[in-house]
């Protein structure tokens, strides 16, 4: 029997708020609803997702690292420390496996200071804009390859 198919979702600081946070931005959804439909698919496909969200840049930097040779994927919304982070990008080019960035938002048409991503450089794709759906397609988007390799 082949190794089921591990995406690891990554959620930075401050999406615990989702629902009550920026509404007109990041919609109505909290990160369970999120984490509810993300799962369904992944069990419907017979992927294993684990999830998790951390306010602390230190914990995320840990679950990457943690995270080579048990994931296969990495589908992360790092929040703000897409701004700001070197040592999450460090992380991330360590990874071995496949990286996804995804954000709610369109990121480009807001304040400047959200224009640069310090991980795209080192992800193998962006979805942005999307709303929850970024996660829905940064996910289908996955089984899909794996699917045709
Ligand atoms: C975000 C965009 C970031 O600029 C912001 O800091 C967030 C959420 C998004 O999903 O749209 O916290 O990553």
């Amino acid at each position: 029997m082949s190794k089921k198919l591990n995406i690891f979702t990554i959620n930075g600081p401050n999406l615990n708020m989702l629902g009550m946070r920026e509404p007109d931005i990041y919609g109505h959804e909290t990160l369970a609803d999120i984490e509810k439909r993300c799962r369904s698919i992944c069990d419907a496909d017979g992927a294993t997702l684990e999830w998790m969200q951390s306010n602390s840049e230190g914990e995320i930097i840990t679950a990457v690292q943690q995270a080579a040779g048990r994931a296969d994927w990495i589908v992360i919304n790092a929040a703000g420390l897409t701004h700001s982070s070197v040592a999450l990008r460090d992380a991330l080019a360590l990874f071995p496996g496949g990286k996804i960035e995804i954000h709610l938002s369109n990121t480009h048409k807001r304040e400047e200071f959200r224009h640069h991503s310090m991980i795209s450089a080192v992800v193998n794709g962006v979805v942005l804009g999307f709303g929850s759906m970024s996660y829905v397609m940064a996910i289908r988007g996955i089984l899909e390859i794996t699917r045709e390799s």
